[in-house]
């Protein structure tokens, strides 16, 4: 439910802010007792909520509630449910609400809504689809789309059949895809000829066409964004087949555990793991953390600006809004197109309750003009919601003041592709809303600071972040393919406990989560790994050795710079942009590095390991430490050289 346009939803006390009894009046969960109230007993917690959130076909056995054998754990095992049912057919008694509404980035063109009537009738038929293509319950469906309507329909057809999805980000290389694609040894590829970006199309069928070349790949369904000419056995049109297959489709009855989907991500090696997401317990936390976190209601508008590339587009644009039953709004294009106002016209012109974004976007929009921003009525705003990497202050009070108006919440949401939903912040009947701080474990969820052996950190100290059992539903099933990778990266330090690799610490009971502990970057709030992108460079033969360290960055929290020691050719301006373009062609453009500096030599110790820690001193101008362990401490000042003539 959301109040008359402009109402004020806080208020100040100190320097925190609190809901209002505005906000408590319309507020899904304003208790807080709901915090001890869950702790007693959070499997109990889970599955009252899960029994009442959520449309099962049958429900688990009472003592199945929660089935922990680590480093696996298991929600709800043995309770029958379809995913698609949950997200569409339970709301078909208000099919003529709006499920979705696209905004495409052309300004000529027009604006798609779809009820939820419409998109039950498109979900089935492309789930028919899917089915005549010989897809059936667990094979592996690869998902190449930018954000367009199609992409919710081949996702929901995916779940009704028991299919599981492994969406690629549009902007990721044909090298990234042909990777997953293998991986999961995909028989069908969705994508689409292109989509639009900054007022010109960006074709993206040539990318999937390459990354399909000697895989599992046996057909393509293309959607026709751009108007290209496609031929070819192995390609279907999407809109053709959809119309042409039948209406209905019965949806697959899943177990609870049963995978759901694939999301590559990130890690500290080269090679990015398939995180698996099962049915049930995913459904419940994205169903769950809507509900509470961004009081969604049936009639509220949401609109999360992450790309269904990433976790954050899978659970908050496209599954949790629906869940609810709500309406959610997805945007194709820049957020600065055809001017730094469109963002702000969507919310305006479409009505916006709930708007959730990455604090990159928003240091972005401090640097705009304001009157970009001004000149829009945002008044429909009820709650802000930020994601993906820490919030400063001073982005906070912008957001906070010159978007909600110093009216709305901010709920800064700590969680992580493998965590499949929220897992830290605060609610917002709750409170209290503090600049840079993320807030309290879930309710029925508990995390802790930790050193680098379990124990638990004085109060206020910094530490490692980790969660307790039991393990929030929404959480992963294991890596795909790779058991090892599984326990190596989540449970070889503390047993018991889910390493995050996050930092974090408490202020006044409120976890600050001060960023990752390992080789992973934030550019931007999208997660890359260092090696990842050194392997890629690994791959050119000019390259003899090669070092990716993040710096800090104004604009996009951190960026990547390379340090790079040639086998053949010289240094130059030339080359360094050629080299960029390479790791766009390897990787995508996310990974490209800010930098690349020519180098004779990286410090290493005697044991050949390269020093990042040296480098990421040298660039932002600090002492390196622990130079005695070098075997080739002279590389040092020549770096710091090769730093300073590049700055001048
Ligand atoms: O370092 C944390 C940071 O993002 C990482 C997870 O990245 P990814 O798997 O891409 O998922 C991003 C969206 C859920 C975390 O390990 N992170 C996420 N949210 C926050 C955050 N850092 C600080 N504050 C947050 N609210």
């Amino acid at each position: 439910m959301t109040k008359k346009r402009g109402t004020k939803y806080v208020v100040k006390k100190g320097s925190a802010y609190w809901p209002n009894k505005e906000m408590k009046a319309i507020a899904n969960m304003t208790d807080p007792k709901i915090y001890t109230k869950a702790a007693k007993d959070p499997v109990k917690f889970w599955e009252e909520l899960a029994k009442v959130g959520l449309t099962w076909e049958s429900l688990w056995s009472p003592k199945n509630g929660y089935v922990e054998k680590l480093p696996y754990f298991e929600w709800f095992k043995g309770g029958k449910i379809n995913f698609s049912v949950n997200c569409i057919d339970r709301h078909l008694d208000r099919g003529d609400q709006t499920a979705l509404i696209w905004v495409p980035e052309p300004t000529n063109e027009d604006v798609i809504k779809l009820t939820y009537a419409e998109l039950y009738d498109k979900v089935n038929r492309f789930a028919n689809v899917l089915k005549e293509n010989e897809i059936k319950k667990g094979d592996v469906v690869s998902i190449y789309l930018p954000m367009i309507p199609e992409a919710l329909i081949a996702m929901l057809a995916c779940t009704r059949i028991g299919a599981i999805h492994s969406v690629v980000f549009s902007a990721f290389s044909a090298d990234a895809l042909n990777a997953r694609i293998k991986d999961g040894k995909a028989k069908i590829l969705i994508t689409s000829d292109g989509y639009y970006r900054k007022g010109k199309p960006e074709p993206l069928l040539d990318k999937a066409k390459k990354a399909a070349k000697k895989t599992t790949i046996k057909k393509i369904i293309v959607v026709d964004r751009i108007g290209k000419k496609v031929r070819g056995s192995m390609f279907l049109d999407f809109h053709t087949e959809l119309e042409l297959a039948e209406s209905y489709c019965k949806p697959e009855v899943m177990n609870s555990e049963d995978i759901m989907f694939i999301l590559y991500t990130s890690g500290t090696t080269g090679k990015p793991k398939g995180v698996m997401h099962d049915t049930g317990g995913y459904a419940i936390q994205a169903y769950q953390t809507c509900k509470w976190n961004f009081d969604l209601h049936k009639e509220d508008i949401m609109w999360c600006t992450a790309d269904i590339g990433w976790i954050t587009g899978h659970t908050y644009a496209f599954y949790g809004p629906l869940l609810v039953g709500a309406t959610t709004l997805i945007y194709e294009g820049g957020p600065n197109y055809p001017n730094p106002g469109r963002w702000w016209k969507i919310i305006e012109d479409h009505k916006v309750n709930v708007f959730y974004t990455a604090p990159t976007a928003i240091r972005m929009f401090i640097k705009t003009p304001q009157s970009w921003i001004k000149k829009h009525d945002l008044s429909t705003l009820k709650i802000l919601g930020t994601v993906g990497e820490p919030i400063d202050k001073e982005s906070w009070l912008w957001y906070f003041n010159s978007i909600g108006g110093g009216r709305c919440p901010i709920i800064d949401t700590w969680w992580q592709t493998e965590t499949g939903g929220t897992l830290i912040n605060t609610l917002p009947g709750i409170g209290p809303f503090v600049p840079t701080v993320s807030g309290k474990s879930f309710p029925g969820l508990k995390h802790v600071i930790v050193d680098d052996k379990g124990k638990e950190m004085p109060k206020g100290k910094k530490g490692l972040l980790a969660g307790v059992s039991p393990f929030a539903p929404g959480m992963l099933h294991g890596v795909f393919n790779n058991h090892k990778k599984y326990v190596d990266t989540y449970w070889k330090k503390f047993k018991t406990m889910y390493d995050t690799s996050d930092g974090a610490y408490l202020s006044n009971g409120l976890f600050r989560i001060t960023g990752r502990t390992d080789d992973v970057m934030k550019v931007a709030g999208h997660r890359l790994s260092t090696a990842e992108v050194e392997d890629a460079f690994h791959d050119n033969s000019l390259i003899s050795e090669v070092a990716v360290v993040p710096m800090p960055d104004k604009l996009k929290g951190q960026v990547p710079i390379a340090f790079i020691v040639l086998k053949k050719g010289s240094p130059s301006k030339k080359l360094e942009s050629k080299l960029r373009k390479y790791i766009d062609i390897k990787i995508g453009p996310t990974a490209r590095p800010k930098r690349i500096y020519f180098v004779n030599d990286l410090p290493k110790t005697r044991s050949g390991k390269i020093m990042r820690r040296i480098l990421k001193a040298l660039l932002i101008n600090e002492e390196p430490k622990g130079l005695m362990t070098l075997i080739n401490p002279e590389s040092v000042d020549k770096i710091k050289e090769v730093i300073l003539s590049n700055e001048k």
